[in-house]
Protein backbone atom coordinates (compact mmCIF):
# COMPACT_ATOMS: atom_id res chain seq x y z
CA UNK A 1 0.00 0.00 0.00
CA UNK A 2 1.22 3.20 -1.00
CA UNK A 3 1.42 6.04 1.20
CA UNK A 4 2.94 9.41 0.02
CA UNK A 5 6.11 10.42 1.74
CA UNK A 6 4.74 13.78 2.67
CA UNK A 7 1.70 14.41 4.65
CA UNK A 8 0.17 17.79 3.26
CA UNK A 9 -3.05 17.65 2.93
CA UNK A 10 -6.30 15.32 3.55
CA UNK A 11 -7.73 16.36 -0.03
CA UNK A 12 -4.59 14.74 -1.23
CA UNK A 13 -5.03 11.38 0.53
CA UNK A 14 -7.22 8.54 -0.83
CA UNK A 15 -9.79 6.93 1.30
CA UNK A 16 -7.35 3.60 1.53
CA UNK A 17 -4.53 6.05 3.03
CA UNK A 18 -6.28 7.46 5.71
CA UNK A 19 -7.94 4.04 6.44
CA UNK A 20 -4.22 2.37 6.73
CA UNK A 21 -3.15 5.41 8.69
CA UNK A 22 -6.11 4.76 11.13
CA UNK A 23 -5.62 1.51 10.98
CA UNK A 24 -2.06 1.91 12.69
CA UNK A 25 -3.18 4.33 14.59
CA UNK A 26 -5.66 2.32 16.50
CA UNK A 27 -3.12 -0.48 16.72
CA UNK A 28 -0.46 2.44 18.83
CA UNK A 29 -3.67 3.90 20.68
CA UNK A 30 -4.41 0.24 22.44
CA UNK A 31 -0.55 -0.63 22.84
CA UNK A 32 0.12 2.84 24.40
CA UNK A 33 -2.71 2.08 26.70
CA UNK A 34 -1.48 -1.42 27.51
CA UNK A 35 1.71 0.49 28.00
CA UNK A 36 0.80 2.89 30.62
CA UNK A 37 -0.96 0.33 32.55
CA UNK A 38 1.78 -1.49 32.70
CA UNK A 39 3.64 1.06 33.89
CA UNK A 40 1.19 1.30 36.42
CA UNK A 41 1.30 -2.48 37.66
CA UNK A 42 4.77 -2.54 37.70
CA UNK A 43 5.17 -4.85 34.72
CA UNK A 44 6.84 -4.62 31.49
CA UNK A 45 5.06 -3.12 28.59
CA UNK A 46 4.39 -6.09 25.78
CA UNK A 47 5.38 -3.69 22.76
CA UNK A 48 8.06 -1.62 22.43
CA UNK A 49 7.86 0.56 19.12
CA UNK A 50 11.30 2.65 20.37
CA UNK A 51 13.25 0.63 17.54
CA UNK A 52 10.99 2.12 14.92
CA UNK A 53 12.24 5.32 14.23
CA UNK A 54 15.66 4.59 16.25
CA UNK A 55 18.38 7.16 14.68
CA UNK A 56 16.12 9.62 12.65
CA UNK A 57 15.49 13.11 13.85
CA UNK A 58 11.92 14.73 13.69
CA UNK A 59 11.88 18.70 14.07
CA UNK A 60 8.80 20.37 15.23
CA UNK A 61 8.76 23.93 13.50
CA UNK A 62 5.78 26.15 14.65
CA UNK A 63 5.73 29.52 13.70
CA UNK A 64 2.20 29.73 15.76
CA UNK A 65 1.63 28.39 19.26
CA UNK A 66 0.43 25.16 19.64
CA UNK A 67 -0.25 23.15 23.17
CA UNK A 68 -1.91 20.08 21.81
CA UNK A 69 -0.38 19.33 18.00
CA UNK A 70 3.62 19.90 19.13
CA UNK A 71 3.98 18.01 22.13
CA UNK A 72 1.76 15.27 20.67
CA UNK A 73 4.35 14.98 17.74
CA UNK A 74 7.20 15.34 19.86
CA UNK A 75 6.16 12.49 22.31
CA UNK A 76 4.67 10.50 19.03
CA UNK A 77 8.11 10.77 18.14
CA UNK A 78 9.93 9.63 20.94
CA UNK A 79 7.57 7.15 21.90
CA UNK A 80 9.29 5.65 18.27
CA UNK A 81 12.70 6.10 19.16
CA UNK A 82 13.61 8.94 17.18
CA UNK A 83 15.80 11.81 18.31
CA UNK A 84 13.31 15.29 18.45
CA UNK A 85 14.63 19.04 18.05
CA UNK A 86 12.14 21.67 18.94
CA UNK A 87 13.13 24.43 16.99
CA UNK A 88 12.26 27.77 18.83
CA UNK A 89 11.35 30.63 16.20
CA UNK A 90 11.82 33.31 18.24
CA UNK A 91 15.46 32.57 19.43
CA UNK A 92 16.17 31.12 15.96
CA UNK A 93 17.77 33.14 13.36
CA UNK A 94 14.34 33.88 11.76
CA UNK A 95 14.51 36.72 13.69
CA UNK A 96 17.65 38.00 12.06
CA UNK A 97 15.43 37.74 8.99
CA UNK A 98 16.27 34.62 7.35
CA UNK A 99 13.64 33.52 5.20
CA UNK A 100 11.16 30.05 5.52
CA UNK A 101 13.01 28.50 2.80
CA UNK A 102 16.83 28.96 3.82
CA UNK A 103 15.66 27.70 7.66
CA UNK A 104 14.35 24.52 6.23
CA UNK A 105 17.10 24.29 4.39
CA UNK A 106 19.53 24.37 6.68
CA UNK A 107 17.92 22.19 9.33
CA UNK A 108 17.46 19.86 6.29
CA UNK A 109 21.44 20.04 5.75
CA UNK A 110 21.83 19.45 9.98
CA UNK A 111 19.88 15.91 9.16
CA UNK A 112 16.51 16.25 9.70
CA UNK A 113 14.15 13.12 8.39
CA UNK A 114 11.03 15.02 9.47
CA UNK A 115 9.78 18.54 9.32
CA UNK A 116 6.19 18.81 10.94
CA UNK A 117 5.24 22.65 9.98
CA UNK A 118 2.75 25.31 11.49
CA UNK A 119 2.62 28.37 9.95
CA UNK A 120 0.55 31.15 9.11
CA UNK A 121 0.35 31.26 5.78
CA UNK A 122 -2.00 28.75 3.67
CA UNK A 123 0.32 26.99 1.30
CA UNK A 124 3.74 27.19 3.12
CA UNK A 125 4.19 23.58 3.99
CA UNK A 126 4.07 22.88 -0.15
CA UNK A 127 6.77 25.42 -0.22
CA UNK A 128 8.35 23.36 2.16
CA UNK A 129 8.37 20.41 0.81
CA UNK A 130 10.11 21.32 -2.71
CA UNK A 131 12.90 23.07 -1.21
CA UNK A 132 13.98 19.79 1.51
CA UNK A 133 15.09 16.37 0.81
CA UNK A 134 13.28 15.44 4.65
CA UNK A 135 9.75 14.27 4.88
CA UNK A 136 6.96 17.54 5.67
CA UNK A 137 3.86 16.84 7.66
CA UNK A 138 1.70 19.85 7.86
CA UNK A 139 0.87 20.99 11.80
CA UNK A 140 -1.94 23.34 10.45
CA UNK A 141 -1.21 26.01 7.54
CA UNK A 142 -3.67 29.39 8.05
CA UNK A 143 -7.33 28.67 7.43
CA UNK A 144 -6.34 25.89 5.11
CA UNK A 145 -5.84 22.85 6.38
CA UNK A 146 -4.93 20.69 9.54
CA UNK A 147 -4.38 16.90 7.92
CA UNK A 148 -3.28 14.88 11.65
CA UNK A 149 -6.12 16.95 13.90
CA UNK A 150 -8.71 15.44 10.94
CA UNK A 151 -7.23 12.32 11.50
CA UNK A 152 -7.22 12.02 14.63
CA UNK A 153 -11.05 13.25 15.19
CA UNK A 154 -11.73 10.58 12.70
CA UNK A 155 -9.96 8.04 15.03
CA UNK A 156 -12.23 9.03 18.32
CA UNK A 157 -15.43 9.28 16.24
CA UNK A 158 -15.05 5.31 14.79
CA UNK A 159 -14.10 3.68 17.92
CA UNK A 160 -17.06 5.59 19.72
CA UNK A 161 -19.89 5.00 16.70
CA UNK A 162 -18.54 1.82 15.33
CA UNK A 163 -17.94 3.09 11.64
CA UNK A 164 -18.52 6.74 10.06
CA UNK A 165 -20.43 5.39 7.14
CA UNK A 166 -23.38 6.65 6.63
CA UNK A 167 -23.36 8.83 10.27
CA UNK A 168 -24.17 12.46 10.47
CA UNK A 169 -21.59 14.76 11.68
CA UNK A 170 -22.07 18.76 12.35
CA UNK A 171 -19.18 21.02 12.61
CA UNK A 172 -20.79 24.69 14.41
CA UNK A 173 -18.35 27.66 14.60
CA UNK A 174 -16.37 29.78 13.10
CA UNK A 175 -15.56 27.91 9.71
CA UNK A 176 -14.10 30.66 7.45
CA UNK A 177 -11.01 30.97 10.20
CA UNK A 178 -10.91 26.89 10.61
CA UNK A 179 -8.54 24.72 9.06
CA UNK A 180 -9.86 21.99 10.89
CA UNK A 181 -13.36 22.55 9.44
CA UNK A 182 -11.79 21.80 5.69
CA UNK A 183 -9.59 18.77 6.70
CA UNK A 184 -12.99 17.60 8.41
CA UNK A 185 -15.11 18.28 5.85
CA UNK A 186 -12.65 15.95 3.26
CA UNK A 187 -11.99 13.49 5.90
CA UNK A 188 -15.10 12.48 6.97
CA UNK A 189 -16.97 12.74 3.64
CA UNK A 190 -14.25 10.33 2.38
CA UNK A 191 -15.18 8.17 4.98
CA UNK A 192 -18.72 8.10 4.34
CA UNK A 193 -20.13 10.49 6.51
CA UNK A 194 -22.35 13.07 5.84
CA UNK A 195 -21.13 16.89 7.49
CA UNK A 196 -22.85 19.29 8.43
CA UNK A 197 -21.62 22.57 9.17
CA UNK A 198 -23.18 25.50 10.79
CA UNK A 199 -22.31 28.79 12.20
CA UNK A 200 -22.89 32.81 11.84
CA UNK A 201 -23.94 33.28 8.76
CA UNK A 202 -20.66 36.13 7.84
CA UNK A 203 -18.55 33.10 8.63
CA UNK A 204 -20.07 30.34 6.36
CA UNK A 205 -17.76 30.61 3.29
CA UNK A 206 -20.19 30.95 -0.07
CA UNK A 207 -19.42 27.68 -2.03
CA UNK A 208 -18.73 25.77 1.10
CA UNK A 209 -20.99 22.82 -0.22
CA UNK A 210 -18.38 22.43 -2.83
CA UNK A 211 -16.04 20.94 -0.60
CA UNK A 212 -18.56 18.06 0.01
CA UNK A 213 -20.82 19.28 2.88
CA UNK A 214 -24.11 21.03 3.52
CA UNK A 215 -25.08 24.06 4.98
CA UNK A 216 -27.41 24.71 8.20
CA UNK A 217 -28.82 27.84 9.45
CA UNK A 218 -29.54 26.84 12.99
CA UNK A 219 -27.84 25.21 15.87
CA UNK A 220 -31.16 23.20 15.82
CA UNK A 221 -31.06 22.35 12.63
CA UNK A 222 -26.95 21.47 13.41
CA UNK A 223 -27.85 18.93 16.49
CA UNK A 224 -31.33 17.20 15.08
CA UNK A 225 -30.59 14.02 14.02
CA UNK A 226 -26.83 14.09 14.19
CA UNK A 227 -24.64 11.17 15.85
CA UNK A 228 -22.41 13.57 16.52
CA UNK A 229 -21.36 17.79 16.91
CA UNK A 230 -17.89 19.25 16.87
CA UNK A 231 -17.64 22.46 18.24
CA UNK A 232 -15.07 24.90 16.82
CA UNK A 233 -13.30 27.56 18.77
CA UNK A 234 -13.75 31.38 18.37
CA UNK A 235 -10.82 32.58 17.83
CA UNK A 236 -10.90 35.54 20.10
CA UNK A 237 -7.53 36.79 18.74
CA UNK A 238 -9.78 37.47 15.61
CA UNK A 239 -12.86 38.83 17.50
CA UNK A 240 -12.12 42.35 16.30
CA UNK A 241 -13.23 41.16 12.66
CA UNK A 242 -16.54 42.29 12.51
CA UNK A 243 -17.82 39.55 10.82
CA UNK A 244 -17.71 37.75 14.18
CA UNK A 245 -20.30 38.09 17.22
CA UNK A 246 -19.62 39.04 20.87
CA UNK A 247 -18.68 35.73 22.61
CA UNK A 248 -21.56 36.35 24.42
CA UNK A 249 -24.01 36.56 21.68
CA UNK A 250 -22.43 33.70 20.10
CA UNK A 251 -22.67 31.37 23.37
CA UNK A 252 -26.64 32.49 22.93
CA UNK A 253 -27.26 31.17 19.55
CA UNK A 254 -24.35 28.39 18.70
CA UNK A 255 -22.76 27.39 21.95
CA UNK A 256 -23.73 23.64 23.75
CA UNK A 257 -25.43 23.63 26.93
CA UNK A 258 -27.72 22.08 28.90
CA UNK A 259 -30.82 23.29 26.91
CA UNK A 260 -29.25 23.35 23.48
CA UNK A 261 -28.03 19.40 24.08
CA UNK A 262 -31.29 18.15 24.73
CA UNK A 263 -31.80 18.29 20.37
CA UNK A 264 -28.82 16.24 20.02
CA UNK A 265 -30.07 12.68 19.82
CA UNK A 266 -28.74 11.23 23.60
CA UNK A 267 -26.10 8.43 21.95
CA UNK A 268 -24.77 11.34 19.88
CA UNK A 269 -20.92 12.39 20.98
CA UNK A 270 -19.35 15.69 21.47
CA UNK A 271 -15.84 17.16 19.92
CA UNK A 272 -14.05 20.13 20.21
CA UNK A 273 -10.30 20.33 18.45
CA UNK A 274 -9.48 22.64 21.75
CA UNK A 275 -8.56 25.22 23.29
CA UNK A 276 -11.80 25.34 24.59
CA UNK A 277 -13.59 28.75 25.37
CA UNK A 278 -15.45 27.35 28.44
CA UNK A 279 -18.81 29.20 28.39
CA UNK A 280 -18.73 30.05 24.40
CA UNK A 281 -18.56 26.92 22.86
CA UNK A 282 -19.71 25.05 24.91
CA UNK A 283 -20.28 24.75 28.72
CA UNK A 284 -18.33 23.38 31.47
CA UNK A 285 -21.06 20.14 32.18
CA UNK A 286 -21.00 19.82 28.37
CA UNK A 287 -17.09 19.36 28.07
CA UNK A 288 -16.98 17.45 30.94
CA UNK A 289 -20.07 14.85 30.40
CA UNK A 290 -19.39 11.37 29.51
CA UNK A 291 -20.75 12.10 25.69
CA UNK A 292 -17.32 14.52 25.53
CA UNK A 293 -14.65 12.83 23.30
CA UNK A 294 -11.90 15.88 23.91
CA UNK A 295 -9.87 14.22 26.10
CA UNK A 296 -10.04 11.20 24.08
CA UNK A 297 -9.50 13.63 21.00
CA UNK A 298 -5.75 14.55 22.60
CA UNK A 299 -5.17 10.60 23.05
CA UNK A 300 -6.09 10.04 19.73
CA UNK A 301 -3.64 12.84 18.62
CA UNK A 302 -0.58 10.96 19.93
CA UNK A 303 -1.59 7.38 18.32
CA UNK A 304 -1.94 9.35 14.86
CA UNK A 305 0.64 11.21 15.07
CA UNK A 306 2.83 8.23 15.55
CA UNK A 307 1.52 6.30 12.61
CA UNK A 308 1.93 9.44 10.66
CA UNK A 309 5.22 9.57 10.91
CA UNK A 310 6.15 6.19 10.62
CA UNK A 311 4.28 5.63 7.18
CA UNK A 312 5.81 9.12 5.74
CA UNK A 313 9.57 7.44 6.54
CA UNK A 314 8.52 3.54 5.40
CA UNK A 315 8.89 2.74 9.03
CA UNK A 316 8.52 -1.57 8.55
CA UNK A 317 6.02 -2.36 11.67
CA UNK A 318 5.77 -5.57 12.65
CA UNK A 319 2.35 -7.30 13.28
N1 LIG B 1 -6.06 21.35 18.14
C1 LIG B 1 -4.88 22.02 18.05
O1 LIG B 1 -4.31 22.18 16.96
O2 LIG B 1 -4.41 22.48 19.24
P1 LIG B 1 -3.03 23.26 19.42
O3 LIG B 1 -3.19 24.61 18.71
O4 LIG B 1 -2.85 23.42 20.90
O5 LIG B 1 -1.94 22.47 18.77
Amino acid sequence: MDFPRHLLEIEALTRAQIELLLSLAGRFKRERTAARAAVTSGSEPAVDRRGLLRGRTVVTLFFEPSTRTRASFEVAARALGADVLSFQKDASSVIKGESLEDTVRNLDAIGADVLVLRHPAAGAHRLVARAVKASVINGGDGAHEHPTQALLDALSLRESLGTLEGKVVSIVGDIAHSRVARSNIHCLSKLGARVRVGGPSTVIPLGIEKLGCTVVRSLKEALEGADAVMALRIQSERISDARLPSARDYARTWGLNSRTLSLLPKEAVILHPGPVNRGVEMSNDVLESPRSLVMDQVGSGVAVRMAALALCLRAEVAP
